[in-house]
């Protein structure tokens, strides 16, 4: 899927505009009640999704808090893609969707399409698995950076748009941004690529990241580097994060509290250092299990799941 599939594709308002339309509303002192009222920033509930007669998520509630890092693991095929589609209602018209998704006090699978789109790349972001079917192979890094922003900020000059690409390019420690904003995807490394990637997620100061198996393509050393960048930003930015991955032991990384997700349910929740303490289901002791670490006997086959 290319990041096309959810840049919104008519003109949209600032947040700020959003804000200041509220505020003439309801008046801040309501505006801080709402907030005081929800502590979740995301809330699904008894989401259940189904293609045809298969469903294939069932009844999965989760939150997580402002800031809060939430990872959803799990094997392939469980659910966890088709979970994070529904957040942005990027699911296929085929997928018959039903619970609630709260986020920040709206229910998203109500929204009508125009405001689903403001949230989409601006409020909330996503990051693919693979960054080089994400990223337009024909079309310069800078650009494509760029079109993240304009997409959400109509009208800004030309150099209003240049100095927030390359302080995207900065932040997220791609070398020599002045130089290498006119270069292709493909003169960059894997790792690079993500970065890039992040870049686009971040330019609009989202409140929610979704990264979807953000560091399954890269190698060891490449995957680490990427993981701590996705550390530092969570706290200087104060995201929001649901971190999904097939890997617990990539998940423990970043994780606050962790989701396990089996055949589309939910077995077991729980803060992370509590799930590798104490797990309590039988499939997070065996995901558990089956992670290499550095006392693994690596002359057996890990355990199947
Ligand atoms: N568009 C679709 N039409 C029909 N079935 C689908 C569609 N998208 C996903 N599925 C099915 O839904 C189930 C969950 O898929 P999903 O992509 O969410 O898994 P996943 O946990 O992300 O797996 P992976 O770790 O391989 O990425 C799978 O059985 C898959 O075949
Ligand atoms: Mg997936």
């Amino acid at each position: 899927m290319t990041l096309d599939a959810f840049r919104p594709r008519q003109p949209t308002f600032l947040t700020a505009v959003q804000y200041y339309r509220a505020t003439a509303h309801y008046g801040t002192s309501e505006i801080y009640r709402i907030s005081l009222r929800s502590p979740h920033m995301l809330a699904i509930e008894d989401l259940s999704i189904a293609f045809g007669d298969r469903k294939i998520v069932h009844n999965l509630s989760l939150s997580i808090a402002p800031g809060e890092t939430l990872g959803l693991v799990g094997e392939s095929g469980s659910g966890k893609s088709a979970t994070s589609l529904a957040i942005l209602r990027l699911l296929p018209e085929t997928a018959k969707i039903t619970g609630k998704i709260n986020f920040s006090g709206e229910d998203l699978l109500s929204l009508p399409e125009p405001a689903m789109r403001r949230h989409r790349g601006q409020s909330i972001s996503m990051i693919f698995q693979e960054p080089m079917t994400a990223l337009n192979p024909v079309m310069p890094i800078g650009r494509q950076i760029a079109e993240a922003y304009t997409a959400h900020h109509l009208g800004e000059p030309r150099t209003t748009i240049k100095s927030k690409v390359l302080a995207a390019m900065h932040s997220v420690k791609l070398p020599e941004p002045e130089r290498r904003i006119h270069d292709y995807p493909h003169q960059f490394s894997g790792g690079q690529r993500q970065r890039i990637l992040i870049a686009m997620a971040l330019i609009n100061r989202p409140r929610l990241l979704i990264a979807d198996e953000p560091t399954t393509a890269l190698d060891v050393t490449v995957q680490a580097q990427i993981l701590h960048l996705l550390k530092e930003i969570r706290l200087t930015h104060n995201l929001a994060m649901l971190f999904i991955s097939h890997d617990l032991a990539v998940v423990s990384q970043v994780a606050d509290r962790v989701a396990v997700l089996q055949h589309g349910r939910i077995v077991e929740l729980a803060p992370t250092s509590e799930l590798f303490r104490n797990p309590q289901h039988p499939y997070t002791r065996s995901l558990l299990a089956s992670a290499p670490t550095m006392h693994t006997d690596r002359t057996h086959p890990l355990a199947g799941l």
